[in-house]
C-alpha cells in the first residue's frame, strides 16, 4: 500500500474520476502505481488533446515526442506501450555479476555492452548490491558467478546465493535465466556456486534460456560463446516483443547501467608494473613447521594504487625442479621453439613462465592419459583418490604416472595456462607510502619433496633484496575499513590470515578511526608462530589495538583455535557486533571460515537468544549490512 497519497488542486479529471484515481492511489503499492503513470503516458500519447496547451507538449505532440532525446525516452520506470500498439513489453535484461578476483565483472560488462549495441534495455548489477527479493521482478536474467573458497559464491553473492535456497525465495515461473560459472578444475568443487544458483533458479520454476556454462581457468573462449549465446536469445525475444519502434519498458526503478565505461588502464598480471625487493625476511621462530616471510615491495606511485583489503599479484617462475622434472619425463629438448595461439618461446620460456605445474586439473589427467592410451574412467569417478591425487602430485609426477610420446607443441598444448597467485596486502599506503607488505607463507617448505614445492610462494621466498619483481593489484572493495571510523572491528586472522589485519590497524591508526579493534590471531605455537607479536604488542600499549584474543593449537594437550575463542569471548563479542561493530574473517576457507562462521552462529544463538534460524537469519542481515566480511582462500 502506497498510503497518504491525496490528490488536490486544480486538475482537469472530473471529481468522480477522482474519486476512483484517489482510491487507486491509495491502495496500490509504488511498483503497481509506476506501471500505471506509464500506462497512461503511453495512452495519452495515442490520444487527442482537448486541453489547450497540451497539444504539443510531452504527453501529446508528436512534435514534442520527437525532441525528447532517446535516453530520456528510454530512462523512466515501466513505460508501458500505448494501448494501440498493445505489444508486449520488452522486459529489461539483468545481469548479475557475482565475481571475487574481476574475471566475471569483465565478462558481464562486455555483454551488456552488446546488448545495450542491439537496443535493448540492460544492466550489470554486483551481486552486493542486488537486493535478493529484486529477482521477483526480473524476466530475463543473466548469471556470471564464479565459485571460490572451498566450492562457495563470491562473498559479495552469499546474501543472494543463501536467499534462493530458503524457504523466502518466491517462485519464478515468468523467468528467462542462464548462468555463466567460473571455476577452476584443479578444485574437486568445479563450478560449484554456478551449478547450485542455476539449480535452485530452475527448482524456482524459471526456465532457462541456454544451458549453463561451467569455464576453467582459461575462460576466454567459453565464456565469448556463451556471451554470443546469450545476445543471440535477447536478440530473438527483442525482435518477437518489441518491433522496431515499439516502446521498452523497465522493471527496476527506471535505472539501468550505462554502456560499460572506458575501461581505466590497470594493472593485471599480462601488464604488470616492476617493483624493487626491500625487504624480505623470515617471521617464524625456530623450530616452525612452516616457514612465513614478511616481504616488503615498492614503486613510485604504488601508494595510490591500493588500499587495505587489496591484494598483490606476483609473477612468477616455476621452480626449476619442477620445470627439469617435466623435461625429464618427456625427454623433450628445453630449447625447442614453439609457437601457440600466436606466441613464440622456447620450450623453457613456455614451462617456466606460462604454464601450470604444480597444480593438478582433472582435463590435464584427461588429457594426458588419453595421450598414453591409458582409460581412468575408475580413478575419475574416485573423488578420495581424486583429492588426494591433486593435493599430492604435481604434473611431472602425472607424465610419469601415465608415459608417451610427446612432441613440444603437444605438451604446450595440453598443459594448462599458469594461474595467477595473489597474497594479501599487509599494509596501509597512509602509514608506508608506496610501499606494499606482504605475509607470505611458503607451501611444501615442511617437506623434502621438493617438488611439491608451491611455485608462487617459493619464488617470492627467493627473491633476493634489491632485485626486481613484476606485480599488479587485485581490488577488493569488499573487504575495507568502515567508512565510519567510529564503528568498532572484530578481525578473525589466523595464520597468514593476519595479513590484511596488519593493514587495517595501520590505516585505523593512521587515520584517527575511533572505533575500537579487536583481533583474533592463531597459530600452531606461540614460541613459533605468533606473527607480528611485537607490532601487536606495541600497538596495544599505544591504543591502536585494543584487545587481542590468541589460540596457540599445539601449546597444550587439547587443540585450541580461533572458533574456539570466539565462543569463550560470545558474550562481549556479541555485545560488539549489536553495537554496529564489523566482523571479518581472512584466511583458510576450507577449514577456519567454516569453523569461524558455525562459532559465530553459536554465539548469536546464545548470546542473543534465538533459535538457530533467527540466529542463521541475524548472520544473514548482517552479511546484507556489509558487516560480516570474509576474504578467504
Ligand atoms: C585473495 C587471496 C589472498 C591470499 N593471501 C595470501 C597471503 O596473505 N599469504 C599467503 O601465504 N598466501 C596467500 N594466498 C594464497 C596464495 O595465493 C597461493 O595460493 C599460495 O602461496 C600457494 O601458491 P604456490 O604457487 O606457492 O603453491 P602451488 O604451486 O599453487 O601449490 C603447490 C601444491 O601445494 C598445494 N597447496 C597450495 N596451497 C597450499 C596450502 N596453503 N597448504 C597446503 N597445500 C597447498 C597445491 O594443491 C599443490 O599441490 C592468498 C590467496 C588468495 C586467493
Ligand atoms: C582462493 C580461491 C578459491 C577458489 N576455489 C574454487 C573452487 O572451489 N571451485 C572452482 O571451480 N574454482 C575455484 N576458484 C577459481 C575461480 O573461480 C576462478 O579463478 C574464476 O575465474 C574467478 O572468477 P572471478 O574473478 O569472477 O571471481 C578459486 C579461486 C581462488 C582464488
Amino acid at each position: 500500500m502506497s498510503g497518504g497519497v491525496v490528490i488536490q488542486g486544480n486538475f482537469p479529471i472530473p471529481e468522480e474520476r477522482r474519486d476512483q484515481l484517489q482510491q487507486l492511489a491509495t491502495e496500490l503499492n509504488r511498483e503497481q502505481l509506476m506501471w500505471l503513470s506509464g500506462y497512461f503516458a503511453g495512452a495519452a500519447a495515442a490520444a487527442p488533446s482537448s486541453i489547450p496547451g497540451f497539444q504539443n507538449n510531452l504527453l501529446g505532440g508528436a512534435q514534442a515526442r520527437a525532441q525528447i532525446p532517446a535516453a530520456a525516452t528510454a530512462a523512466p520506470a515501466f513505460v508501458a506501450p500505448a494501448p494501440a500498439a498493445a505489444a508486449a513489453p520488452l522486459p529489461t535484461l539483468t545481469i548479475i555479476s557475482a565475481s571475487h578476483t574481476g574475471n566475471g565483472r569483465k565478462i558481464s560488462e562486455k555483454l551488456l555492452a552488446a546488448v545495450q549495441g542491439i537496443g535493448m534495455q540492460a544492466r550489470v548489477v554486483k551481486a552486493g548490491d542486488y537486493q535478493p527479493r529484486e529477482i521477483a521482478k526480473e524476466k530475463l536474467l543473466y548469471v556470471v558467478i564464479s565459485t571460490h573458497g572451498d566450492g562457495d559464491p563470491p562473498d559479495e553473492a552469499r546474501g543472494l546465493y543463501e536467499f534462493l535456497g530458503t524457504k523466502r525465495a518466491p517462485p519464478l515461473p515468468d523467468l528467462q535465466y542462464s548462468v555463466l560459472a567460473l571455476g577452476d578444475t584443479s578444485y574437486p568443487k568445479f563450478c560449484e556456486a554456478g551449478r547450485v544458483v542455476d539449480e535452485r533458479l530452475a527448482k524456482l520454476g524459471a526456465k532457462r534460456l541456454l544451458p549453463r556454462v561451467d569455464c576453467d581457468v582459461d575462460f576466454e573462449q567459453l565464456a565469448q560463446t556463451w556471451a554470443d549465446d546469450a545476445l543471440a536469445r535477447v536478440r530473438e525475444i527483442k525482435d518477437k516483443l518489441a518491433p522496431v519502434g515499439a516502446p521498452i519498458a523497465t522493471g527496476f526503478s527506471g535505472q539501468t547501467t550505462a554502456a560499460a565505461a572506458a575501461p581505466v588502464p590497470e594493472l593485471t598480471r599480462a601488464q604488470p608494473a616492476t617493483a624493487e625487493v626491500l625487504a624480505n625476511q623470515r617471521i617464524v621462530g625456530r623450530g616452525a613447521l612452516r616457514e612465513v616471510r614478511h616481504v616488503e615491495l615498492a614503486f613510485p606511485g604504488l601508494g595510490n594504487l591500493y588500499k587495505p583489503g587489496d591484494a598483490l599479484g606476483i609473477v612468477h617462475r616455476n621452480p626449476e625442479p619442477a620445470i627439469d622434472a617435466v623435461l625429464k619425463a618427456t625427454k623433450l629438448d628445453a630449447g625447442a621453439t614453439v609457437t601457440h595461439e600466436g606466441k613464440t618461446h622456447t620450450l623453457l620460456e613456455w614451462l617456466r613462465d606460462e604454464r601450470e605445474l604444480t597444480r593438478i586439473a582433472r582435463p590435464l589427467l584427461v588429457q594426458v592419459a588419453k595421450h598414453a592410451n591409458v582409460d581412468i574412467s575408475e580413478l575419475l569417478g574416485n573423488a578420495s583418490a581424486m583429492a588426494k591425487l591433486t593435493a599430492t602430485c604435481q604434473v611431472s609426477d602425472i607424465l610419469g604416472t601415465y608415459p608417451a610420446e610427446w612432441t613440444p607443441e603437444a605438451l604446450v598444448n595440453v598443459l594448462r595456462p599458469v594461474t595467477g597467485r595473489v597474497y594479501s596486502i599487509a599494509s596501509s599506503p597512509a602509514a608506508v607510502g608506496d610501499e606494499v607488505h606482504l605475509t607470505v607463507a611458503v607451501v611444501g617448505s615442511d617437506t623434502d619433496r621438493k617438488l611439491l614445492a608451491g611455485a608462487a610462494s617459493h619464488f617470492v621466498v627467493n627473491t633476493a633484496v634489491d632485485s626486481n619483481v613484476q606485480v599488479w593489484i587485485e581490488k577488493n572493495d569488499r573487504f575495507r575499513v568502515p567508512a565510519d571510523t567510529s564503528r568498532d572491528i572484530i578481525m578473525v586472522g589466523p595464520g597468514t590470515g593476519i595479513a590484511p589485519f596488519r593493514g587495517f590497524v595501520q590505516e585505523r591508526e593512521a587515520t584517527g578511526a575511533t572505533g575500537k579493534n579487536w583481533l583474533f590471531f592463531g597459530g600452531r605455537s606461540l614460541y613459533t608462530d605468533f606473527l607480528y607479536q611485537l607490532e601487536w604488542q606495541q600497538a596495544l600499549k599505544r591504543k591502536a589495538l585494543h584487545r587481542v584474543d590468541v589460540a596457540f593449537s599445539r601449546d597444550q594437550a587439547e587443540k585450541i583455535y580461533v572458533q574456539h575463542r570466539i565462543k569463550q569471548a560470545g558474550k562481549e563479542l556479541f555485545a560488539w557486533l549489536s553495537n554496529g561493530a564489523y566482523f571479518y574473517v581472512c584466511g583458510d576457507a576450507s577449514a577456519m571460515a567454516p569453523d569461524v562462521n558455525a562459532a559465530l552462529l553459536d554465539v548469536v544463538r546464545e548470546h542473543g537468544n534465538m533459535d538457530a534460524d533467527d540466529a542463521q537469519a541475524w548472520l544473514a542481515d548482517l552479511t546484507a549490512d556489509g558487516r560480516y566480511l570474509r576474504d578467504v582462500y
